[in-house]
C-alpha cells in the first residue's frame, strides 16, 4: 500500500512525489494524470519502465519498485479523484545533483568529482551492457541518495541501441538515431546539425560536459554549433585558447 504525500518537484509530463510504501519505506511517486498525457508520455512511460526493468540492479541507476497502471488519487486540495500511472522509485535523500552544484555555486573537491566520474562510468558502462542509451543525461537527471552516492534517473528519453534489422552490411548505418532529444547544453554536435546519430556516443558527449561541470561548476562550451566560441576553439583544433580561457575562471590542477 503506497501512500503519496507532498511534491518533490514537477516534470513537464508528471508531478513527483514523496511517498510511503506500507507505512515505512520512504519511496518516491512519478506521478501521470491519465486524462491529461498524450501516446508520446505514455511511450515515455513504457520507455521508462522498459530501461529501468533491465538496469535497475546497479547501485548508481535509481531503481524501480513498481508500476501502478490506472490508479484512482484523490487530490486532497479539491478532493477530486484522477485516474493515474504511478510509477514507484527508490528514494533519492538529497535529490538532484543540480541542486547541490547550484548551491555550491562551485565545482566539487577534485577527488570527489574523481569518485563521482566513476560512478557515472560504471552506470553507463551498465546501460551500454544492456544496449540501452539514456539520451538526456544532465544533472537534473542524476539523483543523490542518503550516502550521497548518485543514482541516474529519468530514462524516460531512453531507447535501445539494438534494431529490428540483421542486415549486417549497413550495420553500423542502421544503428543511427534520428530524434533530437534533450538539453541543448549537453547535446552532441551531430544531434545538433539534425545528422543522424549513435546513442552511445552522444551519452558519452554529455557525460563529457558533466564531469567537467562537476570540476569547474560550469560548462565547458555553451552549444556544440560552430557559432559558440567555446566549441569553435574545439573544432579547429586550438585547444590552447579554449584551456587559457576557462582559467580565466578556474585554476585547474596538474592533474586535470
Ligand atoms: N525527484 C525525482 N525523482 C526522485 C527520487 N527518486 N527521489 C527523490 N527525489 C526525486
Amino acid at each position: 500500500m503506497y501512500h503519496c504525500g507532498d511534491i518533490l518537484g514537477r516534470g513537464s509530463y508528471c508531478t513527483v512525489h514523496e511517498g510511503i510504501y506500507n507505512q515505512k519505506e520512504k519511496v518516491a511517486i512519478k506521478v501521470y494524470n491519465i486524462e491529461k498525457i498524450g501516446k508520446d508520455t505514455l511511450f515515455m512511460v513504457q520507455q521508462e519502465y522498459e530501461a529501468l526493468k533491465k538496469l535497475s540492479a546497479h547501485p548508481n541507476i535509481i531503481h524501480l519498485k513498481a508500476i501502478l497502471m490506472n490508479e484512482n488519487y484523490i487530490n486532497e486540495k479539491n478532493n477530486m479523484i484522477h485516474e493515474n500511472i504511478m510509477v514507484i522509485l527508490e528514494y533519492a535523500e538529497h535529490g538532484e545533483l543540480f541542486t547541490l552544484l547550484e548551491t555550491l555555486n562551485s565545482g566539487l573537491d577534485e577527488r570527489l568529482a574523481s569518485y563521482y566520474t566513476q560512478q557515472l562510468i560504471n552506470a553507463m558502462s551498465f546501460c551500454f551492457q544492456h544496449h540501452i542509451c539514456h539520451r538526456d543525461l544532465k544533472p537534473e537527471n542524476i539523483l543523490l541518495d542518503s550516502q550521497y552516492h548518485l543514482k541516474i534517473a529519468d530514462f524516460g528519453f531512453a531507447t535501445s541501441t539494438l534494431n529490428d534489422s540483421n542486415n549486417k552490411e549497413n550495420e553500423e548505418e542502421t544503428k543511427l538515431l534520428y530524434t533530437q532529444l534533450g538539453s541543448s547544453g549537453y547535446m552532441a554536435p551531430e544531434i545538433l546539425l539534425g545528422h543522424g546519430y549513435h546513442g552511445e556516443k552522444t551519452d558519452l558527449w554529455a557525460l563529457g560536459i558533466i564531469i567537467f561541470i562537476l570540476v569547474c561548476g560550469f560548462p565547458p562550451l555553451k552549444m556544440a554549433v560552430n557559432s559558440d566560441w567555446w566549441f569553435s576553439k574545439l573544432k579547429l583544433k586550438k585547444y590552447d585558447l579554449h584551456w587559457k580561457a576557462h582559467e580565466r575562471s578556474y585554476t585547474f590542477s596538474p592533474y586535470f
